[in-house]
């Protein structure tokens, strides 16, 4: 068997753990999300998620990954605690149905560029979102997007991975905040920034019960936590750096990018006409920078950066979505890499199939991930560290870091008891809104709820896929 595979320096593991952070979660959703639940007064909330839940949740991953320097599901068998293997694999699951949905919605960045460059969208933003996003053009662009995945995964940790992030992620740095910079000339980016980030205390506190479970949702999403990807990426470490240094630099990188994105969406929505609906459901934010796009003097150009962002992030994480499955797969039944890689990205593109035939069913891959796995993966990684494994993590944590016995002290007594409490109740909201929404109809028929002018409820292709998910569903 070949060796394993390290990173080959610090700056690479880094670069590829922002790659897997850095995503459409910083860019697509958290601008939109921001701005909906209360500006400034949700980034508060946001930032404690980050810092205080994700930061040392971060940290748990780390610390088993570069002890069990295994992929995710073995690393518990080498540590010891063989019947705990569940844990990882529950990321390894959550990972696998998270790329078949990511991966759609990376094939619509591919059709907005080509719609960027030929200029196709900007007669009719609404119907060019219709047209490629569910049916024959999703189900091709995703197939493209799945093929550049599996093409990176398959060269390798250090010739994929390490190679692609570390170009990615600095153009990704350069082009954001070239677009900030210019985004400050707009007409608009005065009334943008305020609609961004005032602060709106009332729609805070009206509705914290339900901004609260989204702010860490989006927390443990943004960072890539509870999808096993940490555990993976921090077993190619191979070396004794800080991991609460890196931890560190990774979340800080990770929160500028998507602050800075809401500094170029705004303005740009805010020179054409405002904001409209956008961050009303999974569409609606690609209809309205459309649309501004459209509007705009430089917009073709402008577009195209912006969805060249886009592309990079979506890549540099679903680069990380796959290396969780192949590392477990290639390891443990002892196939090639990118034989594996293939076959993977293979099954990975037919399971979705279903998402690319109607965003409503994005929604429900979406939510069972997000809503359910996730925390249900974070909540058994924090008690595995916490009570279980909690000496071996400590002296971990404390390889190669120059914070201390009392930081290593605090982190542990942190994961026992307050990230378990936060997660469990996260854990329990997210549950009642995926049961409120199956009672809504939102994942089967019921276009109203997401916005029907956007889908086409009546095609043969949507048809057949809500046949299909009934029967899935019948099935299970
Ligand atoms: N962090 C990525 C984003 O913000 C999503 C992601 C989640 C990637 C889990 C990998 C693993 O878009």
């Amino acid at each position: 068997m070949a060796e394993r595979e390290t990173w080959t320096s610090r700056a690479g593991f880094i670069f590829a753990a922002v790659g897997s952070a850095v995503g459409l979660g910083n860019i697509w959703s958290f601008p939109f999300q921001t701005a909906a639940n209360g500006g400034a007064a949700f980034l508060v909330v946001y930032l404690a998620a980050v810092f205080l839940i994700g930061f040392p949740t971060m940290l748990i991953e780390f610390v088993i990954g570069r002890r069990g320097e295994q992929n995710p599901v073995a690393a518990f068998k080498k540590l010891g605690y063989e019947q705990w293997s569940f844990t990882g694999g529950i990321g390894v699951f959550s990972s696998f149905v998270t790329l078949a949905f990511y991966s759609v919605v990376g094939g619509w960045v591919l059709s907005y560029i080509v719609g960027s460059v030929t200029g196709a969208y900007f007669g009719d933003p609404g119907a060019y979102f219709g047209a490629v996003s569910a049916g024959p053009t999703a189900i091709a662009a995703h197939a493209v997007f799945m093929a550049i995945t599996i093409g990176i995964v398959a060269f390798g940790v250090t010739d994929g991975i390490e190679r692609a992030t570390k170009f990615m992620i600095p153009a990704i740095i350069v082009l954001l905040v070239g677009l900030a910079v210019w985004a400050t000339t707009l007409d608009g980016a005065a009334a943008g920034y305020s609609y961004y980030l005032s602060p709106d205390f009332s729609t805070l506190a009206k509705n914290f019960g339900s901004i609260v479970p989204a702010a860490m949702g989006q927390a443990f999403f943004t960072l890539s936590l509870g999808f096993s990807v940490m555990i993976a990426y921090a077993s190619y470490l191979g070396r004794d750096d800080s991991l609460p240094a890196d931890g560190s630099a990774i979340v800080v990188i990770n929160t500028i990018v998507a602050l800075l994105a809401g500094f170029v969406v705004f303005p740009i929505l805010f020179a054409t006409g405002g904001a409209g609906g956008a961050g009303g459901g999974p569409g609606t934010a690609f209809v309205a920078l459309a649309g501004a796009f459209g509007a705009l003097p430089a917009g073709q150009i402008i577009g195209l950066a912006f969805f060249v962002v886009l592309l990079f992030a979506a890549l540099s994480s679903s680069i990380s979505l796959l290396e969780v499955p192949v590392a477990y797969v290639s390891e443990n039944y002892g196939y090639g890499r990118s034989t594996t890689a293939v076959a993977m990205g293979t099954v990975i593109f037919v399971v979705g199939l279903l998402p690319a035939l109607g965003t409503n069913y994005l929604t429900l891959y979406n939510d069972v991930v997000f809503k359910f796995l996730l925390p249900i993966a974070v909540l058994l990684l924090a008690l595995f560290v916490g009570w279980a494994a909690d000496r071996e993590a400590m002296d971990e944590l404390g390889r190669g870091s120059s914070f201390g016995e009392s930081f290593t002290t605090v982190w542990l007594w942190w994961v026992r008891t307050v990230v378990p409490i936060a997660v469990v109740v996260t854990l329990y909201l997210g549950v009642k809104a995926i049961y409120t929404s199956f009672q809504k109809g939102v994942y089967f028929r019921n276009r109203e709820i997401l916005g029907d002018t956007l889908f086409f409820s009546t095609s043969w292709w949507e048809n057949m896929g809500d046949r299909y998910s009934k029967t899935v569903i019948f099935v299970f």
